[in-house]
């Protein structure tokens, strides 16, 4: 077993390195900004974590504040995610539409079965450290966390099946935000390439895995390259992730 597997949140260990980085990263929101706000991200945060998401604290809390943002400017468009698991960046998305009265549709996309497999696009270190099943969450613990922290449901979308078969044939035709996660490079192409132009103008892409799965950084570079777009449009979020905005 190599510490790439081992430390996956597939595994006790990984479990309890998320959730403990994730206690450290809050005792340091609440000390460097103790509002009424760091309060309540760090208590949905403690909610999420690590039962329902891997995704850190701070893009956690970029995408809170993104969607909130979203809702205040009354941007139009659905919340979309592909690349789910248990739910909690989801969740977290959810309820920024809570928090600010602004009900949403999300489509969520996922397999539900775990990753599909690396290809040559991606880096060895992801060929020889994957396996069968990794990453698999489930609808029914989605659900569980979007009643745990009371959000509604009723306008979630769920699409379950691998990316190729579901989203070219999604009815999903204006989005707001699109969140992937989805770790390597085929997969991030094809929502890319699928659901960029749904996305309404000065809507936003944000990457959970820049800067960390180098098939991510490709694909993302990749797209731009071909829609002419700097690369220099994305932000970082930290040191993995980014997102950019689709010009108005
Ligand atoms: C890193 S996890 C997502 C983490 C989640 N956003 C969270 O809050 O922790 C990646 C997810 O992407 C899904 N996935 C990746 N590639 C896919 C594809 N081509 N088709 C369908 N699902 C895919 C996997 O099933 C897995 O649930």
């Amino acid at each position: 077993m190599n510490m790439v597997k081992l430390l996956s949140p597939d595994f006790a260990i990984g479990k309890v390195l998320v959730a403990g980085r994730s206690i450290l990263e809050i005792g340091a929101l609440l000390a460097a900004r103790p509002s009424t706000e760091s309060i309540h991200l760090a208590r949905l945060i403690m909610q999420v974590k690590p039962a329902h998401t891997m995704v850190r604290n701070q893009n956690l809390i970029n995408l809170y504040r993104m969607v909130r943002y979203l809702n205040r400017s009354a941007l139009p468009g659905a919340i979309v995610e592909c690349g789910v698991w248990n739910g909690g960046s989801s969740a977290m998305m959810a309820a920024a539409c809570r928090d600010t009265g602004v009900p949403r549709s999300f489509w969520l996309f996922d397999s539900f079965e775990g990753l599909p497999r690396p290809t040559e696009n991606d880096n060895a270190i992801e060929r020889d450290s994957y396996f069968e099943g990794w990453n698999k969450g489930s609808i029914e613990n989605v659900e569980r966390i979007f009643r745990k922290l009371e959000l509604p449901l009723n306008h979630v979308h769920f699409v379950k099946g691998w990316f190729d078969q579901t989203i070219p044939v999604a009815t999903v035709d204006q989005i707001a935000l699109l969140h992937i996660d989805a770790d390597w490079y085929e997969s991030v192409s094809l929502v890319l390439n699928q659901l960029y132009d749904r996305i309404t103008p000065g809507g936003y892409v944000v990457f959970d895995d820049y800067g960390y799965w180098e098939g991510c950084d490709r694909a993302a570079h990749d797209f731009l390259d071909s829609r002419g777009m700097p690369r220099a449009a994305l932000h970082r979020v930290g040191s993995m992730g980014a997102y950019f905005q689709k010009p108005a």
